[in-house]
């Protein structure tokens, strides 16, 4: 059979990094490198200083220090990687169309297709191409007749291999994958395909959780995984509204519902709204394959989850704003939290810009404060959603170096993360420097409600 000694993956993203730098850590045998077009982001993956590297994830660094030079490689010469490798994987963004036909809602593949062209381009001799991108089921179609059309001769076998990390746990996820997915063509070629990638696996990884299936099976799998725990999200947080009306404790019921054990415990938590780019985009995608085919039913059902998300962080800011006697004008609210979960410097789509952005059409100040994400990200998602001038956001938003200035002065402290230090501080203290009434409105139920109350904040909680 096929043993792969050399392995390129292209892109090196938040997807692309972790994978990559865990499999070369896991096969010493194996030679990974890791291509970018992004200069600024490859010469991060290859700073001296750890610190520095462009994906901070715990355990991340240990994993890259490891291997980095000895059989894991990062640069920018994206034809010689082609070139040499037996296998290569895409794993470059596929984020939502923002122009054209399925504008806001489809897949932009146009980096996937570049991706395609170059590889059939470039190689020289029978390659396997490896889908880690997130995809609309039937992509491998496309690159199939891509790769197949160079006239080179070349023999291309196209695997579908979703990732299904998540950010802030990727390396453990890698380390230990509830299961591995790989979809290839039912032919004996394809088999082969399939048995090179899972033996390169099965380096660290038991046999039994490599799950093969056909390729479509495989690339609609990942979208309805993340339709399914995003889902779950929307139907604890529309629950968490009625429980703010009710006296029941959101907490409480998912507690009570958690453990009838065919729902289970897991993704039950409420909070101001998922975040993260992947569910959103990957749902619109699912909504805008099903209504390609005319099943509308089903493209409105996916639809609702997104909706609902929305309606959350709309309706968090829309609480603050209330409490703060209907106007929060020229008034200091401090954020705790700006990543889209804890453990990761990543803001994509994360609930507080959206919160942001509402509390700023109200003329607010928002003082911000995460212990991995800097003022230049905080003002460039503002400035990407394009509601007011770079001046206006730069003046009304601002980034603290230091949770206690942030909340200095503040009229209310709004939990946009789940951040396990925002629990540890010292809220006496930040109760003291803040203007009275002190108000705290937690996205995500992380403070001691009771604790906050008797220092005499008044505290609002998702949920409750
Ligand atoms: P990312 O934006 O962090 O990284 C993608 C990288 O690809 C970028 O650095 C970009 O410069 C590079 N790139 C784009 N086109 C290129 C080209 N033609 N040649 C070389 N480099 C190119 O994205 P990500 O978060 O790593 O996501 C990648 C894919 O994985 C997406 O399809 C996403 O849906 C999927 N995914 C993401 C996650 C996650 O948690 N972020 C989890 C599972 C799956
Ligand atoms: C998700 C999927 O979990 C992962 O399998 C896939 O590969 C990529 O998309 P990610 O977005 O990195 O991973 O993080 P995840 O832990 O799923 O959280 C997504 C968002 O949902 C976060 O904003 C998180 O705070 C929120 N969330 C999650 C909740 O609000 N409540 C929960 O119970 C769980």
């Amino acid at each position: 059979g096929n043993k792969i000694t050399n392995i390129c993956c292209i892109g090196a993203g938040y997807v692309g990094g972790p994978t990559m730098a865990v499999i070369a850590a896991k096969c010493p045998h194996i030679k990974v490198t890791i291509v970018d077009l992004n200069v600024a982001r490859i010469a991060a993956w290859n700073d001296e200083n750890l610190d520095n590297l462009p994906v901070y994830e715990p355990g991340l660094a240990e994993i890259v220090s490891q291997a980095r030079g000895r059989n894991l490689f990062f640069t920018t010469e994206v034809e010689k990687a082609i070139d040499e490798a037996q296998m290569i994987f895409i794993s470059v963004n596929t984020p939502t169309k923002t122009y054209g036909l399925g504008k806001g809602k489809a897949a932009d593949l146009k980096y996937i297709e570049l991706c395609a062209r170059q590889i059939a381009a470039v190689s020289k001799n029978d390659k396997i191409v490896v889908e880690k991108s997130t995809l609309p089921v039937r992509t491998a179609e496309a690159v199939r007749s891509i790769l197949d059309n160079t006239g080179n001769g070349v023999k291309f076998q196209i695997l579908s291999n979703p990732e299904f990390l998540a950010e802030g746990t990727a390396v453990e996820d890698l380390l230990s994958p509830d299961r591995v997915l790989i979809g290839g063509d039912t032919d004996e070629e394809g088999q082969a395909a399939i048995k090179a990638l899972a033996d390169v696996y099965a380096e660290w990884i038991p046999r039994e959780r490599i799950l093969t299936t056909n390729v479509w099976s495989s690339e609609l799998s990942k979208l309805t995984a993340n339709a399914f725990l995003a889902q779950r999200v929307s139907s604890i947080n529309a629950m968490s509204e009625l429980c703010e009306k009710t006296g029941a404790d959101v907490n409480e019921v998912a507690r009570a519902i958690g453990m009838d054990s065919r729902i289970g415990p897991k993704f039950l938590k409420a909070s101001v709204g998922f975040g993260g780019s992947c569910f959103q985009k990957d749902i619109l995608n699912l909504v805008y394959i099903a209504k390609s085919y005319g099943l509308n039913e089903v493209a409105d059902y996916w639809e609702q989850v997104v909706i609902m998300n929305d309606h959350q962080k709309v309706r968090f800011a829309a609480k603050i704003v209330k409490t703060l006697y209907n106007t929060v004008s020229g008034k200091k609210i401090a954020f705790l939290g700006w990543a889209f979960k804890k453990d990761t410097n990543d803001t994509r789509e994360s609930a507080a810009i959206q919160v942001a952005d509402e509390l700023l059409y109200e003329q607010a100040n928002i003082a911000v404060f995460d212990p991995k994400v800097e003022e230049d990200k905080i003002q460039a998602d503002l400035n990407y959603l394009d509601t007011r001038t770079k001046e206006e956001n730069a003046k009304l938003a601002t980034a603290f170096q230091d949770p206690y200035e942030a909340c200095k002065d503040a009229h209310a402290i709004a939990v946009l993360t789940e951040w396990d230090e925002f629990k540890e501080y010292d809220w006496q203290r930040i109760y003291d420097n803040m203007k009275k009434p002190a108000f705290v409105f937690d996205g995500r139920a992380i403070l001691d409600g009771k604790k906050l109350t008797d220092i005499g904040f008044v505290f609002h909680v998702i949920g409750k």
